[in-house]
Formats: C-alpha cells, sequence, structure tokens
C-alpha cells in the first residue's frame, strides 16, 4: 500500500505519519509538504532512517507538478492535510488560504481521479458548520448540520469539502471527509492557543485571552484524530463525512488556568485581549457516526492528554523554540501588539 500523505510536515500530518509508519511496517509513506512557515522536518526526524518513508518538498496547488508526480508514484490512497490552517492568519491574509485550501484540494482531486486512487481523503474541520451558542449545551454538530462558515478559514475549507463531494458524485472518485474538533498535542506549532499558552507561561509572558475567555472548544488529543482517519480510509464508505471528536468541551479560560496551574505559574499572567473578528462561540462534535459505524474509541480524556501535552513541551524545548524566531516574531507582532496595548 502506497499512501501520499500532503502536510506531513505540519502538526497532524506529522503525528499522522509516525501513526502509520509504526502501526503499519510494510506501507510505503510519501509525505509531500511545501515546507511553509508551519511545516518543520525536525517533526519527522525519526521518520527519516525508516525505509519506506520518503519526503518530497512541493506545492499542492501546482497543477503541473502534482500530475506527473501521481503518474510515476501510483498512489493507492491520499490524504490530504496540507492546508493553510490558522484562523488569525486568515483574517490578515485571505487570499492564499483560497490558493492552498481550494484550488490545491482541486489540483489533488483532478490528479486522484485521472490516476485511479483507491481512496482520497479529505481532512476538515468543525469550524465548517459554524458555531454554537453558549446557552444550549443540548447541541451538538452531526454530519448533517448545514455548512454555514464564519471565518475564511472555515470558508475555504467548507469549499474544499463541497468539490470532494462533487468528484464523488460527478465523476465517482472513491473520497471520504473527516470534520475533526481542535487538536492538541505533540509537534503543534505555537501559533495555536495551548502550545501559545505554555510557550508564554514558561517564559513569564502574558497570555493573550481573546475577548473574555468565554468560548469554547472540543479538545481532541491528535493520535485520537490520526486512529480516526486510520479507521475511514480502511473501512469508512466511499462518499461518506465523518465527525471525528471526543466529548472534551472546555472554555478558553479553563484550559488556560489548567496550564497554568500545572506549571505552576500566577493566574495574573492571564491578559484579556481584543476578541477575534467573527469569533465563533462554541464547536461541540457528535461523533456516533463514527462510533457506531467504524469501532472508534479516543484513547484521551484531556485532563490527562494535557498534562501530557505540557510534559511534551518541557522536554522539547529546542523544537519549540527554535519556531519562535524570524518571521514568528513578525507574525506575533502583527497579531497582538495593538491587543496586548489595548488590552
Ligand atoms: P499545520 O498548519 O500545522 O500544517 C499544515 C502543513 O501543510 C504544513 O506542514 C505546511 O507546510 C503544509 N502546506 C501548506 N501549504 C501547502 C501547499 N500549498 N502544498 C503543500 N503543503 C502545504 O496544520 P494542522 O493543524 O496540522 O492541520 C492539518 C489539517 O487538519 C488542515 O487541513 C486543517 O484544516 C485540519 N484540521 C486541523 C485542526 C486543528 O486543530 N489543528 C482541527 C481540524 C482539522
Ligand atoms: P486556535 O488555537 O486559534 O483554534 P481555533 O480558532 O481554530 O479554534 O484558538 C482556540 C481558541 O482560543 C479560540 O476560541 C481562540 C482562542 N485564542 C485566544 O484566546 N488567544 C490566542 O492568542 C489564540 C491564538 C486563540
Amino acid at each position: 500500500m502506497k499512501i501520499l500523505v500532503t502536510g506531513g510536515a505540519g502538526f497532524i500530518g506529522g503525528n499522522f505519519v509516525h501513526y502509520m509508519l509504526d502501526k503499519y511496517p510494510d506501507y510505503q509513506i510519501v509525505n509531500l509538504d511545501l515546507l511553509t512557515y508551519a511545516g518543520n522536518l525536525e517533526t519527522l526526524k525519526q521518520a527519516e532512517a525508516n525505509p519506506n518513508y520518503t519526503f518530497i518538498k512541493g506545492d499542492i496547488s501546482d497543477r503541473g507538478f502534482i500530475m506527473k508526480l501521481f503518474q510515476k508514484e501510483a498512489f493507492d490512497i491520499i490524504v490530504n492535510f496540507a492546508a493553510e490552517s490558522h484562523v488569525d492568519r486568515s483574517i490578515m491574509n485571505p487570499g492564499i488560504f483560497v490558493t492552498t485550501n481550494v484550488l490545491g484540494t482541486q489540483v489533488l482531486l483532478e490528479a486522484a481521479k485521472e490516476t485511479g486512487v483507491k481512496r482520497y481523503h479529505q481532512v476538515s474541520t468543525d469550524e465548517v458548520y459554524g458555531d454554537l451558542p453558549l446557552d444550549r449545551p443540548d447541541l451538538f454538530f452531526t454530519e448533517e448540520t448545514p455548512l454555514h462558515t464564519s471565518s475564511p478559514y472555515s470558508a475555504s475549507k467548507a469549499s474544499a469539502d463541497l468539490f470532494v463531494l462533487a468528484y464523488h458524485r460527478t465523476f465517482g472518485l472513491p473520497v471520504s471527509i473527516s470534520r475533526c474538533s481542535n487538536n492538541y498535542g505533540p509537534y503543534h506549532f505555537p501559533e495555536k492557543m495551548i502550545p501559545l499558552m505554555i510557550s508564554r507561561a514558561l517564559a513569564d509572558e502574558s497570555l493573550p485571552v481573546y475577548g473574555k475567555g468565554e468560548n469554547i472548544r472540543d479538545w481532541l488529543h491528535v493520535e485520537d484524530h490520526c486512529s480516526a482517519i486510520d479507521l475511514i480510509i480502511h473501512g469508512g464508505n466511499a462518499g461518506e463525512v465523518y465527525n471525528v471528536g471526543g466529548h472534551n468541551e472546555r472554555t478558553n479560560l479553563e484550559v488556560v488556568k489548567t496550564i497554568l496551574r500545572e506549571l505552576k505559574k500566577p493566574e495574573s499572567l492571564i491578559q484579556y485581549v481584543t476578541d477575534r473578528p467573527g469569533h465563533d462561540r462554541r464547536y461541540a462534535i457528535d461523533p456516533s457516526k463514527l462510533e457506531r459505524e467504524l469501532g472508534w474509541k479516543p484513547k484521551y480524556h484531556f485532563d490527562t492528554g494535557i498534562r501530557m501535552t505540557i510534559q511534551w513541551y518541557l522536554e522539547h524545548e529546542s523544537w519549540w523554540k527554535n519556531i519562535l524566531s524570524g518571521d514568528y516574531k513578525n507574525y506575533f507582532s502583527q497579531n497582538y501588539r495593538e491587543r496586548l496595548e489595548q488590552g
């Protein structure tokens, strides 16, 4: 079995490469990644020694390059993680989200169709469903919830999902889509909330909480996301969407306070800053289809998973400290300078 993993130098794709190489010693895994600011080959150091692993640098939206690659390699399965993935960046610079997330997906679909792959899997997000109100804890996203996006990021991911489903209906391409809630775990880029708060707390810097910190996210350990994708690509029905989430809802403030408590840092580090425009209030996934049809069960509860994740960041300082220089500094000052001054 030859699997193309796109975006495998990012957070979830990197974890997925390790997961698959460990679980399937006879599979060949090809990792295609453009190595944008979010891609980091340090994440794949251990995989490099494995003869079943290959890295290729390239852009999923480069049509000629992708078509040649697919013709040469004859992949069995494609798992597309490659994306611009940060909501705040999509507010500052929406255009690249269309190029990578929408056009890039269509280019991969076309190449998959032309070369007859057995399964094209799109890694999508619960953000395509929009948000839920804070005062209705009884509501959850199901696979039937209408698409209702808020940010340029979620709009681009929803557009990509529609192309994926169109390639199934119109051309019969065997596709599947997973829509997952917020992930956390090792190799998470420190622009996202959990690693950002851990790295700043460790440096005794202020923790910028948007608005009142009341927004709710449904946290899933990245390894549980990997096991879900593994089940879907092997046993999921073509043309289907599967929601992935572990019922671990927390307000942002609860998460930040947990991190401070675990690191024995004072709550006075919390700084309330100007809210994100269009900020989604609550995400909450109903994963019962995946549990019922494919027997998926998450391994991690948030309370233990977050402790293990904090420990990982303590033990892998060089991985994330390398990132907190250069380009990251420019992004941080663009996104936070005014917020921190006003907050
Ligand atoms: P990430 O930003 O950490 O990684 C994205 C990777 O894609 C990077 O390695 C980057 O170099 C690569 N990439 C970007 N543009 C590319 C291009 N044009 N061609 C090839 N490679 C390119 O993202 P992540 O958090 O690992 O998310 C992976 C996928 O999962 C995304 O599709 C995202 O929408 C989805 N997702 C993420 C979460 C989450 O909580 N992080 C939740 C649900 C779904
Ligand atoms: P994030 O990790 O960016 O994921 P997403 O927006 O895709 O859910 O943010 C998670 C939550 O944390 C979200 O409600 C926004 C909030 N947040 C902050 O309060 N401060 C921050 O500096 C960041 C990056 C996020």
